[in-house]
């Protein structure tokens, strides 16, 4: 279970550029939630990743994973139960090394074995059945370098790495906004299959109304820091992309804006 409470953020505090990005936020997600957010450009979303992840620590309130008191834990202990993806594929990821060194780097963080011991010939078939599952051919490529990767097979991969050790949450950053739209829908659709198989709290940013009120379980929508909408159950399922902008603009009395945003 993921818990904050009272969370609050200003960037650049005590002067004129100070910018409130998270006010008040309070959430929590139970196991194996889905949890979708939209909003506008500047509305605080990756901030709020960046805060869970432990990018910086948070001027008020707590954040607690699991039981756990994560509020001043540093960014890398956190990294060990928290996997991240961002719009960038090769955000998360070593170019130069192949894919096989890659998955193993992730594998091994999880069960505490070290690094620099290499890839284990008995991991390799586990990898390449999870490879497999991708259903990109992968499986026959372990040994080409990431960096040689399309961007959609990139992304696939490293999807794969934040989830190979189950994470206790998943934080996924518009993770599909780089690539190409049937690639995007695959890489959504893998998304999905292994949250839901691995049953992984999982949280996605993303600028498609449409899949944000399709995936998951409960869509959360931000504005200049705040979460604004909580949908989930039966006012969800009914919720549809027109509905939801209109209610943005009755609530805030603007047009919701962001420039990537797509309404179909
Ligand atoms: N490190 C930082 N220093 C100063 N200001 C920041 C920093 N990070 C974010 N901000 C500001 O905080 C606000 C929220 O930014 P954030 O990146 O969370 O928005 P977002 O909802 O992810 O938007 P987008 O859809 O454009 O990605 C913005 O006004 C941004 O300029
Ligand atoms: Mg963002």
């Amino acid at each position: 279970m993921l818990q904050l409470t009272n969370v609050g953020k200003t960037f650049n505090a005590k002067t004129p550029n100070a910018k409130v990005a998270l006010r008040n936020i309070n959430l929590t997600l139970e196991d194996g939630d889905f949890v979708t957010i939209i909003g506008g450009n500047g509305a605080g979303k990756s901030t709020l990743f960046n805060a869970i992840a432990g990018a910086f620590l948070c001027d008020t309130g707590r954040i607690y994973l699991d039981g756990q008191d994560y509020t001043f834990l540093p960014e890398y202990k956190r990294a060990r139960c928290i996997g991240r993806l961002f719009q960038d594929p090769m955000r998360s990821t070593a170019p130069s090394m192949t894919i096989e060194e890659n998955l193993a780097l992730c594998y091994q963080r999880g069960t505490r074995r070290g690094f620099g011991i290499g890839v284990k010939k008995s991991d390799v078939a586990y990898f390449r059945d999870r490879l497999a599952e991708l259903g990109l051919g992968l499986e026959d490529r372990l040994k080409t370098k990431m960096g040689l990767l399309s961007g959609g097979q990139r992304q696939a991969v490293t999807l794969l790495m934040a989830t190979i050790v189950t994470p206790r949450l998943l934080l996924l950053d518009e993770h599909t906004a780089a690539l190409d739209p049937a690639t995007a829908v695959k890489v959504l659709e893998m998304t999905d299959r292994i949250v839901k198989k691995d049953h992984i709290t999982t949280m996605m940013i993303t600028h498609n109304i449409q899949s944000a009120l399709e995936l998951g379980n409960r869509t959360i929508m931000m504005d200049e820091g705040e979460i604004i909408l909580d949908l989930k159950g039966e006012e969800r399922e009914n919720m549809t992309v027109e509905k939801l902008i209109d209610m943005f603009s009755q609530k805030r009395g603007k047009k919701l804006d962001n420039d990537r945003m797509l309404l179909v």
